[in-house]
């Protein structure tokens, strides 16, 4: 800390004779959280210091010192031997500081048409643009170890649930489809935030654009940029790229509880439906038999992580008049805490997925109890003894409750009692009672049958690649 940031900040302390109280400090300060967007407030100030150049604002000679001299800012950053200052609050103001003691006058000139209002909505949007860029690379490296699991499994039967109570019989393909469908939603909410958040604030400058004849088509394009963004008082007070995110980010991370979820119970001893690798359980350090889920109830219970940074980025901009409010300031901890978090739970959920056992006769022996395939039953009865649906589901019930008296399944009543319940049931009735048959019917367009959960297999190998 130099001796005028103690006294009052070098940046802006013109007007102030004394320096901050140490609370105001330690509630103003960000430095200790913005500190991560390091590599995204240099490139940006190297992209307007060019700019500066080009248009004639600044020398050739200033705009290279500066250029270089924030190129060695960057890897004292990068070698951790970096003096992070308290009093200089943010990192703009510690890499301008640090830039002023290596280069001397001309780094008083970077900030020429430039504010911190524009710079940090700057550097967030390039931040958060990265963080969407990993969460779709992160989403499709999930979607392929589901539909492997569902190659592996097009023809596997299954219990499918409604109420957590078996209903009608699946296949595990089909299953582990149904949550590619939502990664690929989830994937393509971040690709459509990323499009729409490609705009570039930077020549907003406070929040009136400036006076300086600034290139921001430059600028944009030197970030990566689509274009610049059209008006200069949204351009510093807009947050919806992080809103969009967490957004993202939450209906992701519910997924994924709900798929935690499941495992947690397919893998309890009642069900044992699945096995998580050792390198994705736990034990116990008092019961020698338990094998414990714990990554995958991390993952369900990290969605309130998720879900609460969103609900605090909502809450910190729904009251904000235009244009720039320190307020905004807190958007940084909750993006970073999340896409962290979501981050994370992706990883795991994918190492998780692509070794898990899968034991096929329990499935199958689950599948076929509960009755499951009375709904084929019923089917039977429009379809060849052309009854009502309605009076078909009031007989297959009828049959449904002998079972349960007898304590039997459907395929172990008589014919002799299937008759009782309709005359027109015969012995071909028993081929839809059986679990195979029962998926294998079902053939409609996204139906559960081993060939639709083939097609849609072969339809996303095609567009995973
Ligand atoms: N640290 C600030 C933030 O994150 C940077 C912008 C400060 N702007 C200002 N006018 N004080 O929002």
């Amino acid at each position: 800390m130099t001796d005028d940031t103690k006294s009052s900040n070098a940046m802006w302390g013109g007007r102030f004779a004394a320096g901050p109280d140490a609370i105001m400090e330690a509630i103003n300060a960000s430095i200790s959280f913005d500190k991560r967007l390091y590599a995204q407030d240099i490139r940006g100030s190297r992209a307007h210091a060019a700019m500066l150049a080009a248009t004639g604002i600044l020398t050739n000679s200033d705009a290279e010192a500066i250029g270089e001299g924030l190129l060695t800012v960057l890897s004292e950053i990068e070698a951790g031997d970096f003096p992070f200052s308290t009093a200089l609050e943010d990192i703009h103001m510690n890499v301008e500081a640090r830039l002023k003691a290596l280069i001397g006058e001309p780094a008083g000139r970077l900030h020429t048409a430039r504010s911190r209002n524009d710079q940090v909505a700057t550097d967030f949007r390039l931040w958060v643009r990265d963080q969407a860029d990993a969460a779709i690379t992160s989403l499709t490296a999930l979607m392929q170890v589901l539909v492997a699991q569902a190659e592996k499994g097009a023809d596997w039967v299954m219990p499918g649930f409604t109420h957590l109570q078996t209903a009608q019989p699946v296949t595990w393909g089909h299953h582990m489809m149904a949550y590619v469908e939502m990664f690929a939603r989830d994937r393509s909410r971040f690709e459509d935030a990323r499009k729409r958040m490609n705009e570039c604030p930077l020549g907003s400058a406070a929040l009136a654009g400036t006076g300086f004849p600034i290139d921001r088509h430059m600028t944009a394009t030197a970030l990566g940029f689509d274009r610049p963004m059209a008006n200069s008082l949204d351009g510093v007070s807009d947050r919806d790229f992080a809103l969009e995110f967490l957004s993202s980010a939450a209906i992701c991370a519910v997924h994924l509880s709900r798929l935690a979820e499941e495992l947690v119970i397919w893998s309890s001893a009642q069900f044992r439906f699945v096995a998580m690798s050792d390198k994705w359980s736990t034990g116990s350090s008092i019961m020698p038999q338990k094998r414990n889920p714990d990554a995958a109830e991390l993952i369900r219970a990290k969605i309130g992580r998720v879900l609460g940074a969103a609900v605090a980025l909502f809450t910190v901009m729904k009251g904000l008049p235009l244009a720039y409010s320190k307020d905004m300031q807190e958007d940084k901890e909750q993006v970073f805490d999340a896409a962290d978090t979501l981050m994370l739970a992706l990883a795991a959920m994918t190492g998780m997925m692509s070794d898990l056992t899968v034991n096929t006769a329990k499935l199958e022996a689950a599948a076929s109890s509960g009755f499951s395939t009375a709904t084929d039953l019923a089917d039977w009865l429009v379809r060849e003894a052309g009854l009502p649906f309605r009076d078909a589901h009031h007989v297959t019930g009828s049959l449904v409750a002998l079972a349960e008296k007898k304590g039997c399944d459907l395929p172990d009543l008589s014919l002799e009692e299937l008759k009782s319940a309709h005359p027109a049931l015969t012995e071909a009735v028993y081929s839809v009672l059986g679990v195979h048959n029962s998926v294998a019917s079902r053939q409609s367009y996204g139906g559960t049958a081993p060939d639709q959960v083939r097609a849609q297999v072969a339809r996303w190998k095609g567009l995973l690649v």
